[in-house]
């Protein structure tokens, strides 16, 4: 069976400009380091890890947003890492971004009409003003937001956290897309209206049929909608298995301390304040020889210290990069 959506040897490394202590040196942030994996259709492919760990440089890269150090995409069977502009484009219209944060990814001062009509403009599908707003408004039913005139020409700023994730998700599926990468779509929101934003991701995955891939760094959220997981640490995937293997029998230390919800030991996401703490060398700038994991692991055997695991399959069809299940 052709694959819907492959990836092989991904990398993205930073170069971090000379500064500091680090002045006349090439510090690189190995931000995607070396990740395959393969997404089915109609499925939903989670992607869970705390903040730092590359979800959102991958999610980029998969959108074009992020050129890759080296590595290759494929859609459809199709190579689409070299794709340039105009290809881009027109992929587009197939593949869309729900992002983390409503409030940024939206213009404040363009009016909620504006906003979610926009991709039809650029896509030079804009067919008159009246049927514009009917899509616009059609979509805006869809994601559960009112359809009247005073809505239409709202500003995002007059809009809840979850209205405008609402109308985030109505811009991305203007165009009838069929694969979302859906970067933590509830991480910024209140938590008390997480869980209506996410079954009505879900409810347009079924009514429109769509495949998803989708970050988030809470254990709980992939459990619940993901038919797939896989689990990254310093820009690499640890383990990968289907949801109900990893949530019940996780291979990899780093997993179990999810699953634990242990709180996260690096819970910056602002990737510049590390390089400016004195005397704190970036976690993720030169790993440590061997398993990533093993500062932190409390399994650790000499091996760990001086050999990177790589994935092997520790139960069928169930992957973990840890010296641990080698056979
Ligand atoms: N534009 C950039 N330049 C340099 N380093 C970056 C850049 N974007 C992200 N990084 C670094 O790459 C690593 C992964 O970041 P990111 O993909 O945002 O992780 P996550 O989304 O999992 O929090 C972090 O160490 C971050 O500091
Ligand atoms: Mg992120």
């Amino acid at each position: 069976m052709e694959s819907y959506f492959k990836v092989e040897n991904l990398v993205k490394l930073f170069v971090l400009k000379k500064r500091g202590q680090f002045f006349g040196q090439h510090i690189h942030v190995h931000a995607v380091d070396d990740i395959s994996f393969e997404v089915q259709k109609g499925k939903t492919y989670g992607v869970v890890g705390e903040s730092g760990c590359g979800k959102t440089t991958l999610a980029r890269l998969l959108m074009h947003l992020e050129k890759p150090t080296s590595g290759r995409m494929l859609f459809k069977g199709e190579d689409i890492t070299k794709y340039n502009r105009k290809q881009m484009k027109a992929l587009r219209r197939k593949m869309q971004m729900i992002f983390q944060d409503p409030f940024g990814a939206l213009n404040p001062v363009r009016t909620i009409l504006n906003i979610v009509a926009e991709p039809i403009r650029v896509h030079n599908m804009y067919r008159g003003k009246r049927e514009e707003r009917d899509k616009v408004r059609e979509l805006l039913e869809t994601v559960g937001l009112q359809t009247s005139d005073e809505m239409l020409q709202k500003r995002p700023n007059e809009l809840s956290g979850g209205e405008r994730q609402r109308v985030g998700i109505a811009r991305a599926l203007i165009l009838g897309p069929e694969f979302i990468v859906a970067d933590e779509p509830v991480s910024m929101l209140d938590a008390s209206i997480r869980a209506d934003i996410i079954s009505l991701i879900m409810k347009l995955k079924a009514e429109k049929d769509l495949t998803y891939f989708f970050i988030t760094h809470e254990f709980g959220v992939a459990r619940a909608i993901c038919d797939r997981i896989a689990v990254m640490y310093a820009g690499k995937m640890v383990e990968v298995a289907n949801a109900d293997d990893i949530v019940h029998k996780p291979l990899h230390p780093y997993t179990e301390l999810l699953i634990e919800a242990i709180p996260p030991l690096i819970p910056d996401e602002n990737w510049g304040k590390n390089i400016d703490i004195e005397g704190e060398v970036p976690y993720f700038t030169e790993p440590p020889p061997g398993c990533r994991f093993h500062l932190r692991c409390p399994y650790i055997m000499d091996i760990c210290k001086e050999e990177e695991p790589g994935l092997i399959e520790g139960a069928p069809g169930h992957y973990v990069a840890c010296h641990k299940h080698r056979g």
